[in-house]
């Protein structure tokens, strides 16, 4: 008999008949992101599971499904796995990084160049019948090649958009992490470390990349905000949490930043409907990663993380390899 898994939302097909080679999966096609309950009723009795990062995993979960032995993430970002609960139980947990770093950062470049160049703005704008004449000041953005790139966060993605910046952009690049990097990923990067208060003085635009915690939490809120240049541009790629988007709104009505640029939100798919009413940011959902070809790498990561660990008993991309040596 095939050991089971649950395929928690909707995958490429082709990433589901692998799984169906060596896995009885239980494929969630309906793609509806399952409650809690419906999570642990679906889950119990199976030995894995490839979630997103809508589904949470934490001691409750982990205790309703004690045969459960790893969840494998279809994203970088694990901040819906209590990876302490999970080791305490003896449950791997994996995530995909590395394919998607590069992809990722295109996307903030995206973000980047979209917010400061008022894109979307101009769009609605011109889509609304508005566009009536030439005038020297329409949409007049802020310049972004030559100009200041702040980055809080330096971890792979946070340094593929410093390389971009730097390099293709002609950018000074300043970055803040929890750890500096080595002197000769700073020289790769030619990013230089300061503190996250000259970080968010100095910055002409402000990339976020980092992950979400407790620590990270609210990271960028009204008093940061307030250090910000009011020419600045505010872009988040990281995760929704790490700035309060409420306080978020009220700078950019106020126009205490100039803009901001997001691709991820507190509480998403829902959007502080603030956010949905000031002209002068960026909204896209959460699609930082989405192209068909890194998805597709996502996807078969995450598929091998599982076909190796229950065949095998070993993984790809461990976030708790200490699970591997018990
Ligand atoms: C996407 O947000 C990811 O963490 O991969």
């Amino acid at each position: 008999m095939k050991p089971s898994i649950l395929v928690a939302r909707a995958i490429f097909p082709e990433v589901l008949k692998k799984l169906e080679q060596v896995f009885d999966v239980d494929h969630n096609q309906a793609d509806e992101v399952l409650s809690a309950a419906e999570l642990q009723s679906r889950m119990r009795g199976k030995l894995g599971a490839l979630t997103t990062g809508s589904e949470r995993i934490d001691a409750e979960v982990l205790a309703a499904c004690p045969q459960l032995k790893i969840v494998a993430n279809m994203a970088v970002g694990y901040n819906n796995f209590d990876i302490g609960a999970m080791t305490a139980a003896g449950v791997l947990a994996t995530n995909t990084p590395d394919v998607l770093t590069e992809t990722t950062a295109d996307f903030g470049f995206t973000l980047l160049m979209a917010t400061a160049r008022r894109v979307t703005e101009s769009e609605h704008f011109l889509r609304a019948g508005q566009w009536t004449k030439w005038s020297y000041d329409m949409f007049a953005g802020a310049e972004v090649h030559g100009s200041t790139l702040g980055i809080l966060g330096m971890g792979r993605i946070g340094q593929g958009v410093a390389k971009r910046g730097a390099h293709g952009f002609g950018m000074n690049v300043i970055y803040h992490n929890r750890s500096r990097l080595t002197p000769e990923l700073e020289a790769e990067c030619k990013a230089r470390y300061v503190s996250k208060d000259e970080l968010l003085k100095t910055a002409d635009h402000l990339v976020l990349v980092l992950p979400y915690s407790a620590a990270s939490h609210h990271a960028i809120g009204a008093a940061e905000l307030a250090l910000m240049k009011p020419t600045a541009c505010l872009v988040n790629i990281a995760r929704g949490g790490i700035v309060d988007d409420a306080a978020l709104a009220v700078a950019l009505r106020e126009k205490r930043i100039a803009a901001a640029g997001l691709d991820v939100f507190e509480g998403e798919p829902r959007v502080h409907p603030d956010l949905l009413t000031v002209p002068n940011v960026v909204l896209t959902p959460h699609i930082a990663s989405a192209t068909i070809t890194t998805r597709m790498a996502m996807a078969t990561l995450a598929a091998d993380n599982l076909i190796r660990f229950l065949t095998e008993g070993k993984a790809l991309t461990p976030l708790n390899p200490q699970v591997l040596e018990r």
